[in-house]
């Protein structure tokens, strides 16, 4: 049976920004972000020639106190190149070796790629609270997101989220990247599904033209009402916009509130469903609007610099 899905820390990933491992500069700007997560890049971001070096200055971020000293509750993920390519195992085992709150495995096709980092990182008695994270951008991968998604049903599963690879299934599918992403949408919606059927975040794909604010603003409002957590970005200029889509919007944090006191008055207790200000509220409406509350008080944490999971 899998009816109850294990418990997780739940934590505010409005805003995940990339940042390739080897940009001194960007490293050295990342404490004056407000950025919910970061994902050092050792993939797709860096060239060939530059892997191995873009390795040894993440190394060296992590080792020399740097990263333990960025914003408290920033949360920090490193994204490897796949196993299956020649700098993976080494980014594995640099990458667990940094201690960071998760790994990014990219171009997740199936669930054997997640089981193969799992069992990579038991060989090394990697700590039980390393998390990983899947790269949604193949074919396959959104194909079988469903099954992916399952190896994280489990009490103690490290998969704890989906990442969008927007470009990449542009690329391997051929679709037309169109404002609004009609065609897209469908898989986007199949990656939210997949993930919430067994409890994982779900974080949007990145819009690549930094430059262009309010065609962000859109594709980040679309994102939120598709489902996603938050919205993978490539540049400090798009954080802000992020986390104003993905947080919790005052006017429906009030609305939730007067949902929860409402089902507190005596003359309600033990409904089921009562009426509110003209509208049918049910207990699932509760459980939605205690959800935001707690979402809510995350994100204030968070915003504060706070380390309240
Ligand atoms: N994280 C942290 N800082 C960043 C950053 C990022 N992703 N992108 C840019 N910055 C910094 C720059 O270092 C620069 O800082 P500085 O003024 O101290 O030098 C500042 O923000 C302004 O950057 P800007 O000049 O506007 O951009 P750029 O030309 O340096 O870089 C990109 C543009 C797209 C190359 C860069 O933003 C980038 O590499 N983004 C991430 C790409 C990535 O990881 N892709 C993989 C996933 S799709
Ligand atoms: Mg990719």
């Amino acid at each position: 049976m899998e009816h109850s899905l294990p418990s997780r820390p739940v934590r505010p990933r409005r805003s995940v920004l990339y940042l390739p491992a080897g940009n001194e500069r960007a490293l050295a700007k990342l404490p004056d972000l407000g950025c919910d997560s970061v994902i050092f890049d050792l993939e797709d971001s860096v060239a060939p020639e530059a892997k191995a070096e873009a390795r040894e200055s993440l190394r060296t971020f992590f080792a020399d106190g740097r990263a333990g000293a960025l914003p408290a509750g920033m949360e920090k993920i490193i994204r490897i190149n796949a196993l299956s390519s020649p700098w993976g195992g080494e980014d594995l085992l640099a990458a667990r070796g940094c201690r960071p709150d998760a790994i990014l495995i990219p171009k997740v096709d199936a669930p054997d790629d997640i089981a193969a980092v799992e069992d990579a990182l038991e060989q090394t008695d990697a700590p039980a609270a390393l998390r990983l994270w899947a790269m949604i951008e193949t074919p396959r991968g959104v194909m079988n997101s469903g099954q992916i998604a399952r190896m994280g049903r489990t009490d103690g599963a490290r998969l704890d989220c989906f990442v969008t690879g927007a470009n990449d299934l542009i690329k391997e599918t051929g679709v037309a990247a169109l404002p609004g992403r009609p065609f897209l949408s469908s898989w986007l919606m199949q990656i939210v599904l997949a993930a919430r059927a067994y409890g994982l975040d779900a974080l949007d794909g990145v819009y690549s033209d930094f430059k262009d604010e309010a065609g962000l603003v859109a594709e980040c409002r679309d994102g939120h009402a598709m489902g996603f957590d938050g919205k993978t970005l490539i540049h400090p200029s798009q954080i802000a916009a992020a986390n104003r889509a993905f947080g919790v919007d005052p006017s429906r944090l009030a609305d939730a509130q007067a949902i929860v006191a409402a089902f507190a008055l005596p003359e309600n207790a033990g409904r089921g469903v009562i009426s509110l200000e003209g509208r049918m509220v049910e207990r699932l409406h509760l459980e939605m609007a205690q959800r935001l509350i707690d979402k809510a008080a995350r994100i204030a944490a968070r915003d504060q610099g706070d380390h309240t999971p």
